[in-house]
């Protein structure tokens, strides 16, 4: 068998961990063939809970699962790591504004982005989810002295399926013949899932559905979805958050099918007009743990006004934390 990949995992005591850890333990994240070592980082009060989780992970005999190792501290929980999902975050608590919560996130993610550059593997990929993920995978971007800007993304991944799902639901057809879903822009209300290069069984989509329907419904139906899942199930989305980590990161690594593509949010080299440095979610192809966002896209007018507007709450957030000094 092959040799054993680590995996590092923040949040391991949160919700969105209580079904991730046990989905890469059983090998959904790198293969069938390939060993783990898990690396998990909580918060010092939530050790025992994590360790709570470790047990039910030894309880479940993984047989790729090598070894689970839970620290409080960054640093040696990404000793070694090829890969860190950064999940545990500060959530946002009542009468907190949001300067407050980029402020308490930037603590977080400058140390997280520090202990990487410092413990992680030479050949390190980092996914951040905890919120503002974009902000934060910036932040955690910026204050990882020497390692690549390529290596970090944020997940939209969770839109891109939530996207996926009801462009299907609509046209009557199987999820697996939609194709060309793109989420642009920051993981928030303002994202814009955009199917005007969709494809469903090789027909345009805006051919199966019409323009109102996309407007008025699908739009909307992606953009508060988590809030539906909240207002229906008393939590947040757990599993499907868990899952879209899994397909983001396997994706990253083993490719995007020929001729289709998915969204990962990645630091921005210019195109369709986004300023570079910004972490936004593009459609993106990917190869062997790289990424190109794809090229040569038209973009029109409704489109454009859709991704400047998810744009410049992201370069308002980057001005926020710019000014807060955490971008080093
Ligand atoms: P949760 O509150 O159940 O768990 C978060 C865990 O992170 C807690 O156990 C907490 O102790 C831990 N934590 C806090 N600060 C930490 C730190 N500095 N280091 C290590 N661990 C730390 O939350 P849940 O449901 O697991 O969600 C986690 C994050 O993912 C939230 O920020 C949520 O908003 C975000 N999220 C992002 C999505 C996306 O599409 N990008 C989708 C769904 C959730």
């Amino acid at each position: 068998s092959r040799r054993p990949v680590t995996v590092a995992v923040t949040g391991g005591a949160g919700q969105i961990c209580y079904s991730l850890l046990f989905r890469i333990a059983s090998g959904a994240l790198l293969g069938p063939d390939v060993p783990v070592r898990l690396r998990v980082l909580e918060i010092t009060p939530a050790l025992g809970a994590a360790e709570g989780v470790a047990m039910e992970l030894d309880d479940c005999a993984f047989p790729l699962l090598q070894s689970v190792d839970i620290s409080d501290d960054a640093a040696t929980a990404f000793d070694g790591a090829s890969v860190a999902m950064l999940v545990g975050s500060r959530p946002r608590t009542k009468g907190m504004e949001r300067g407050d919560l980029l402020e308490a996130n930037g603590a977080i993610f400058t140390g997280q982005g520090r202990a990487l550059a410092q413990s992680a593997a030479d050949d390190l990929r980092v996914l951040v989810v905890g919120n503002p993920a974009n902000t934060n995978c910036l932040i955690a971007m910026n204050n990882a002295a020497g390692v690549p800007a390529e290596r970090f993304s944020a997940m939209t991944r969770l839109d891109h399926n939530r996207a996926v799902a009801q462009l299907a639901k609509k046209a009557g057809a199987p999820v697996a013949d939609v194709e060309r879903v793109a989420i642009w822009g920051n993981h928030s209300a303002t994202q814009y899932p955009d199917l005007t290069h969709a494809v469903v069984g090789g027909r345009p989509a805006l051919e199966v559905v019409d323009q109102p329907w996309v407007e008025s419904d699908f739009i909307p139906t992606v953009q508060k979805r988590g809030a539906a899942i909240i207002e229906a199930r008393g939590s947040s989305s757990a599993a499907s958050a868990a899952n879209a980590a899994i397909d983001h990161v396997r994706t990253w690594l083993t490719g995007t099918p020929e001729g289709g593509w998915t969204s990962m949010a990645v630091r921005s080299d210019g195109s369709y007009g986004v300023p570079e440095g910004l972490v936004s979610s593009f459609p993106v192809t990917t190869r062997d743990g790289s990424y190109e966002i794809v090229q040569g896209l038209d973009v029109d007018d409704f489109s454009r006004s859709r991704i400047d507007a998810s744009v410049a709450e992201l370069a308002e957030e980057r001005d926020a934390v710019a000014g807060m000094g955490l971008l080093g």
